[in-house]
């Protein structure tokens, strides 16, 4: 399944604050759906389509948008959005900087977590599981259908390095602007591309009323999934 791309914009304002901590609104959402073991796809890919095309119909910014979890090979965690580009036969891909703190971590310890919260659904879902890097192929596919502006920034920034200031990125960005003017297609950098995890547990949980929360968690049982319900 390909996620259609979604544009980052300013529209959301930031939520507003009672007494230093956040306002806290414990409704369940208007949509939630009992999440049954009789009507859950025998294959959690198939489950998570099914709820993805629902949160891509909802009004909802940016559906494909995770967090995801790396770790340190001693264990330490880190955490960070990215835009998940689609998933298909088990494997989620996403881009990002090879050199960058998340793409330090995965090299040393390849494994992740990612984690979709879609709130007008009163839904997450976690999947974890390794993680390969794409195929230059597949990152020169992906990075040239971004826009020139966004390859040229891609290309440029030194992702999650330490810079002096905004000034030195943008000057960054205007020598390869420069650099690369006569040129039909952007080089693409040769520390970023694509990431591939390949899921080997998902757990979908769908928020219910008084707080007895649905969790099914999918696990491999030889070449089945094994369906499993955690207590919330
Ligand atoms: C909604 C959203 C989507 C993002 N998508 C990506 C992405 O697909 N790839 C990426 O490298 N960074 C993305 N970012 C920025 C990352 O969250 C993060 O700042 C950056 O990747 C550096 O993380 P790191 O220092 O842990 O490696 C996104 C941020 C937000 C808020």
């Amino acid at each position: 399944m390909r996620f259609t791309g979604a544009t980052l914009s300013a529209s959301a304002g930031p939520r507003r604050r009672d007494g230093g901590g956040f306002r806290h609104n414990a409704c369940v959402s208007d949509h939630s759906q009992p999440l049954r073991e009789q009507d859950a796809d025998a294959d959690p890919e198939r489950q998570l389509a099914a709820w993805y095309e629902q949160a891509a119909a909802s009004d909802m910014r940016m559906p494909e948008a995770a967090a995801l979890a790396t770790a340190s090979p001693d264990g330490a965690p880190s955490l960070r959005m990215v835009l998940v580009k689609g998933f298909d036969g088990g494997v989620f891909r996403f881009y990002s900087n090879y050199d960058s703190r998340k793409g330090g971590e995965l090299a040393a310890n390849p494994r992740a977590a990612l984690l979709f919260h879609w709130d007008e659904l009163g839904r997450q879902v976690r999947i974890e599981g390794p993680v390969e890097r794409a195929s230059a192929a597949d990152s020169l596919a992906y990075a040239r259908s971004r826009a020139r502006a966004s390859q040229l920034s891609a290309l440029s920034s030194p992702q999650s390095r330490v810079v002096s200031d905004r000034a030195e990125l943008e000057r960054l960005v205007a020598e390869n602007d420069a650099r690369y003017a006569h040129e039909q297609q952007l080089p693409l950098p040769e520390r970023w591309g694509g990431f591939r995890l390949t899921a080997q547990r998902y757990e979908f949980w769908q928020q219910r009323e008084d707080r007895l929360h649905d969790r099914l968690v999918y696990r491999r049982d030889g070449g089945d999934w094994l369906i499993e319900r955690l207590a919330p």
